[in-house]
């Protein structure tokens, strides 16, 4: 309330002080969360969040939350988007679009919210995200459980029986796939079980390389994998045992940048170079946006009544937010955009969500098991 009438306070001013540098109080618009403009700037603002990250499994979109535009000077708009993602089967690494990617089946998807700062000005062709922020959870074990006792189940990859499944299934790609080279274990990435007869494991893992010694077949005469030695790919593995018989499985993806010609890999099909909308990771550290993923624990069920005093429950907690000024301030943009001083865009602190009927959008998955609420 106080911040309305201060609003108000402030517009009655505006144009007496239009042409000294007071700053305008921010008139924010609230388009549809289904406008295909906020689509194609929610598509842009992920497609920057996934190539931001370094670890983990790349997001898509579920459904925009909420938007709100801040025009800005020289027909360019700021955006504030709440987004509710859903983590595909890509690792970031892979630097596919989110697009190509596939979704997780229910009972091990991974869901939640980003918030994003997306700045648009078509005509210096400039697409820019400054900032965002996600948190994740893993969908709520119980509730699959009891819709689907039999599904596997995400389990710590750090509990026993995982190891074995990377090992034998490691063990079977460096026979089938590998020549001239070894792979190594860089990271267990993720786990689940099954009991069907017996136990299962499902794992995914990231692995290294490195060259073995003439002759190639000899594969003790391998190198270790030196010590700061990057993820080339990423393997799927399995490892069963029905009636107390063993089966393995594992296949691999390779990277884009990895140069391979294995027989039975699978090379990423998508080798062609994307729009350079966002700086590479080897950009200057001032062109890449601020941001983080937070990862949280799956929700239990557990209302606290009784306990009314205490802050309401927030499911994803997103901290967002460049400036705490009320009425913003200037966002210095990269000299590289060719900015002059005036046209820098005003970022604001991140808008309340606009309660508006046309938000949120249509979802892709309107499962309200993977929704945030
Ligand atoms: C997995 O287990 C390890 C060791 O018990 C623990 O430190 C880690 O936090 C667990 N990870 C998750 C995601 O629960
Ligand atoms: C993102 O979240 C982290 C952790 O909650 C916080 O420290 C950081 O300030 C946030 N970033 C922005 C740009 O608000
Ligand atoms: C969203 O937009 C698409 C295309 O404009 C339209 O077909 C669809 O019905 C809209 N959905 C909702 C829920 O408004």
């Amino acid at each position: 309330m106080i911040r309305f009438s201060l609003l108000l306070g402030l517009l009655a001013l505006v144009p007496s002080c239009w042409s000294t540098s007071i700053p305008v109080p921010p008139l924010l618009l609230s388009p549809s969360c289904n406008d295909s403009q906020v689509l194609s700037m929610a598509d842009l603002a992920l497609q920057g969040i996934n190539e931001d990250r370094k670890e983990g499994y790349m997001f898509s979109l579920n459904r925009v939350a909420d938007v709100r535009e801040h025009h800005q000077t020289g027909s360019a708009s700021m955006y504030y988007l709440t987004l509710d993602v859903l983590e595909t089967n890509c690792h970031v690494l892979s630097k596919k679009r989110w697009k190509d990617c596939g979704t997780r089946t229910l009972h091990t998807t991974v869901y939640g919210q980003c918030k994003a700062i997306f700045y648009v000005n078509l005509p210096k062709r400039i697409l820019h995200l400054p900032a965002y922020n996600c948190t994740v959870r893993p969908v709520s074990r119980w509730k699959i459980v009891r819709m689907c006792p039999d599904c596997p189940i995400p389990i710590n990859v750090s509990r026993p029986g995982v190891s074995e499944a990377v090992s034998e299934s490691l063990e079977k790609i460096n026979k089938e796939v590998a020549v001239g080279k070894k792979f190594y274990l860089f990271q267990v990435t993720q786990a689940s079980s099954q009991w069907v007869y017996g136990p299962s494991y499902f794992v995914e893992y990231l692995i290294t390389e490195a060259p073995c010694i003439i002759p190639l077949t000899d594969s003790k005469k391998c190198l270790e994998p030196p010590a700061d030695s990057k993820p080339v790919g990423i393997c799927k593995g399995s490892l069963s045992k029905i009636h107390e018989i063993q089966h393995v499985s594992g296949t691999c993806e390779f990277f884009q940048t990895q140069p391979t010609s294995a027989p039975g890999s699978h090379p990423s099909e998508h080798q062609v170079p994307q729009q350079q909308a966002f700086p590479s990771t080897a950009a200057p550290l001032e062109e890449r946006p601020k941001g983080s993923v937070q990862f949280l624990p799956e929700l239990v069920d557990e209302k606290n009544e009784g306990d009314q005093e205490k802050e309401p429950f927030i499911d994803f907690p997103v901290h967002m937010d460049l400036t705490t000024a009320p009425l913003g301030e200037v966002l210095h943009l990269p000299s590289s955009f060719m900015l002059q001083k005036e046209e820098m865009p005003v970022v604001i602190p991140f808008p309340e969500r606009s309660r508006s009927d046309k938000c949120p959008g249509p979802a892709e998955n309107s499962n309200s098991l993977i929704l945030p609420p």
